[in-house]
């Protein structure tokens, strides 16, 4: 019988996603797109990667944006930290002249944690390195019936894998696991095992208890806050936000908003004061330990906003980075 690998990398071959970071894996190229990746679909990012490639198609060019302009193409990917550290790898590569190509040198890039660097060893520089995301803990832990959750899963299946990567290609095997993660070794429904190529080495899989796999984490629930959200006109511009710099969306732009059940309450806590508002529709948004409920209210203002707020046309809201949490105002409002 082949070897894992073996079997890995021939199915890699013949099955393995046309990615356009795959047709060119410069160091560049796989930061970018790692980066994108982390907590992100496959389909949202390609778009994307392919703009912010057309904005700075070198790392230097990356490493000239101002902040603003990252945000903005970082629109709609969330965890705008992201943005932000890899603009400042961007520049600190630019100063030193020089892409790391070991692991310590790769850490230390601002945002570049033990996944990304690992990713980056192994498909750029062809390393023997693995990254070990969600999606591969759930490929080693039915492969080998782990009972393991959390970090001691992810050590474990590292260790496994290191085990049985080969010298032959390290950057599809990497890939191949994560096309595997992502398309077929799936967390919930049905794990499409008949298309497999590590059925013959999937313990789970012969005892017919893949679902059973990795052994469930009890997660606490997440905190829903309520908030009243305005679209607010004053001579023909709207209320914008721009918020603070540390802690949620920090420095992102948002529609003024007040935690809360009524809406006239949350408005005057803001210090505004509104004609009569319409009730537009609510919206929901998750992160990652919290849940935003909103309630969207359009109205007039009486008078000029209190300090603190933006008053813009449409044209100027739409060059402001305003998250997905928004997303609905933004529909509302006609900038997309
Ligand atoms: N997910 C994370 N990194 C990836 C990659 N290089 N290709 C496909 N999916 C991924």
């Amino acid at each position: 019988m082949d070897s894992l690998a073996q079997s890995l990398l021939s199915w890699y071959r013949k099955m393995g996603r046309s990615l356009p970071w795959r047709d060119d894996p410069t160091p560049y190229h796989v930061l970018l797109s790692e980066t994108m990746l982390q907590q992100t679909r496959v389909s949202a990012v390609l778009p994307r990667y392919y703009e912010i490639l057309k904005a700075a198609p070198t790392i230097e060019d990356l490493a000239s944006l101002k902040e603003e302009e990252m945000l903005k193409l970082w629109e709609g990917l969330g965890y705008y930290s992201r943005a932000r550290n890899l603009r400042k790898a961007a520049i600190f590569i630019q100063e030193n002249a020089i892409f790391p190509e070991d692991y310590e040198g790769l850490r230390k890039l601002p945002g570049v944690g033990d996944y990304t660097a690992k990713a980056i060893l192994a498909i750029a520089f062809h390393k023997k390195a693995v990254a070990v995301d969600g999606n591969l803990e759930r490929v080693y832990s039915r492969l080998e019936r782990s009972e393991k959750e959390g970090s001691t899963l992810r050590k474990e299946a590292e260790a496994f894998l290191l085990d049985e990567i080969g010298e032959e290609d390290p950057s599809s095997f990497n890939q191949a696991l994560m096309d595997i993660g992502e398309v077929i070794c799936l967390p919930n429904g049905t794990p499409r095992c008949e298309e497999c190529p590590l059925k013959p080495f999937c313990k789970a899989h012969k005892a017919g208890k893949e679902r059973d796999y990795p052994k469930k984490k009890v997660r606490s629930a997440k905190k829903t806050v309520h908030l009243q959200v305005y679209i607010l006109h004053f001579e023909g511009k709207t209320v914008f936000r721009i918020r603070p710099e540390k802690g949620l969306l920090s420095s992102l732009a948002e529609f003024p908003n007040a935690p809360g059940e009524s809406p006239e309450d949350a408005l005057s806590s803001l210090g505004f004061k509104a004609g009569p508002l319409s009730y537009l529709g609510q919206s929901g948004h998750s992160f990652t330990h919290l849940r935003w409920e909103m309630e969207w209210q359009e109205g007039e203002l009486l008078e000029a906003p209190p300090e603190g707020f933006l008053l813009l046309d449409k044209e100027e809201a739409r060059s402001l980075p305003i998250p997905s949490a928004f997303s609905f105002g933004r529909k509302a409002l006609g900038i997309r």
